[in-house]
C-alpha cells in the first residue's frame, strides 16, 4: 500500500490523497523545503492553517514545486478566534493571498471555541462562519468545506441550521486518544475524519508497549500510529520537518491484524 497515491473520497465525490503532511509548528521560512522535499518524496496533500503563520510558505513551495495545482490537495482554516459571515469571508481572502491560491481545496473552521476561550459558546458564530463558507464553496472557491474539535453537539448545531453536511472534522486521534463518539457520527453522516497529531505530537513514540508491538512487526511506532489511523478510517497528518521521517510515515505496506488493532484499542498514554 502507498497511501500516498491512493485517496478517500468525500460526500461530494472530491478525492483527498490519504496521507497529509501537518505543518502546525514549521515556521514559515522553514515550511518552504519542508513542503519541496514532502512533494518530491510523493506527498501531495499539505494540512496547514491562517494559524500555523505559514501559509505564504506553503503557497512559494506549491509555486516552486512546478507541480500541477491539479495533483495538490492544500488545505488552511479559519482562524479559531474569527466567527461571523463577513469576517469569513475576509479571513480567507487573506489566506488565498498568502497562498497565492484561486481555489483552496479543503477550508475548515479551526475549532468551534477560541483558543484562548476553550470551551465558549460559540453556536451562532460558527453558524454565520459556516455559511459563508458555503457560499464561497458555491461559488467554487472552495471544493471541499468542514471543520475541525467539533464535537457531536457542535456537528449537529451547524448541520441544523444550515442543511449542509461538512465534508470533514479534523480532530485529535492517535492510538489511546480515538474520540470514539465523535468518529461514529461523523462515519455515520459521512463525514471523513482527519486525525490530527497521529503520533500524539510525538509523546507516543516512547511508550513502551508500542514499541515492543513494532519490533516484532519489523517497524517503527511512527509507522504503527499512522497504519492504525487509516485501520480506523480516518486521514492521518502526521507532522516532521524531516525527508527521511517523510518517507518513513507513508511507507505503510504492512497489515494489522484485528488482534493487533484490539491489542492497540486498550494502550493509554
Ligand atoms: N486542527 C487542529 O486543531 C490541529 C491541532 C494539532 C495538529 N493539527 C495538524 O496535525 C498535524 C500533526 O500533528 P502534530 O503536529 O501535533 O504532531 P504529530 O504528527 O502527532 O507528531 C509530530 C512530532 O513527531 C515527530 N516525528 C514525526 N515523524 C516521526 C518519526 N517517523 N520518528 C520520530 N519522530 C517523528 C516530529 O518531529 P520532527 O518534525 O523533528 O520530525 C514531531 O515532533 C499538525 O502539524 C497539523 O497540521 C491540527
Amino acid at each position: 500500500m502507498n497511501p500516498l497515491n491512493e485517496r478517500f473520497i468525500l460526500s461530494n465525490g472530491v478525492k483527498i490523497p490519504k496521507v497529509g503532511l501537518g505543518t502546525w509548528q514549521i515556521p514559515n521560512d522553514q515550511v518552504v523545503q519542508v513542503c519541496l522535499d514532502a512533494f518530491e518524496v510523493g506527498y501531495r496533500h499539505i494540512d496547514s492553517a491562517n494559524g500555523y503563520q505559514n501559509e505564504q510558505g506553503v503557497g512559494q513551495a506549491i509555486k516552486q514545486s512546478g507541480l500541477k495545482r491539479d495533483e495538490l490537495f492544500i488545505t488552511s482554516k479559519l482562524p479559531s478566534h474569527i466567527k461571523g459571515y463577513q469576517v469569513t469571508l475576509d479571513s480567507f481572502n487573506e489566506t488565498m493571498n498568502n497562498l497565492q491560491l484561486d481555489v483552496l481545496d479543503l477550508y475548515l473552521i479551526h475549532a468551534p471555541w477560541p483558543w484562548s476561550e476553550i470551551g465558549k459558546d460559540c453556536t451562532q458564530g460558527n453558524i454565520d462562519s459556516f455559511k459563508a463558507m458555503i457560499e464561497l464553496y458555491h461559488q467554487g472557491r472552495i471544493r471541499s468545506i468542514g471543520v475541525s474539535n467539533f464535537s457531536v453537539k457542535d456537528l449537529k448545531a451547524v448541520i441544523e441550521a444550515t442543511g449542509f453536511v461538512p465534508h470533514v472534522n479534523q480532530i485529535r486521534f492517535y492510538i489511546s486518544d480515538t474520540q470514539d463518539d465523535i468518529v461514529k457520527f461523523c462515519q455515520e453522516h459521512n463525514i471523513l475524519v482527519e486525525a490530527y497529531s497521529p503520533l500524539a505530537t510525538g509523546r507516543i513514540l516512547s511508550n513502551p508497549q508500542l514499541q515492543k508491538i513494532a519490533y516484532e512487526k519489523g517497524v517503527s511506532v511512527a509507522q504503527v500510529c499512522v497504519k492504525y489511523c487509516l485501520e480506523k478510517g480516518t486521514l492521518p497528518l502526521p507532522k516532521t520537518t524531516k525527508r527521511e521521517r517523510m518517507i518513513e510515515n507513508a511507507r505503510l505496506d504492512f497489515t494489522l491484524s484485528d488482534d493487533e488493532v484490539h491489542k492497540l484499542d486498550q494502550i493509554t498514554l
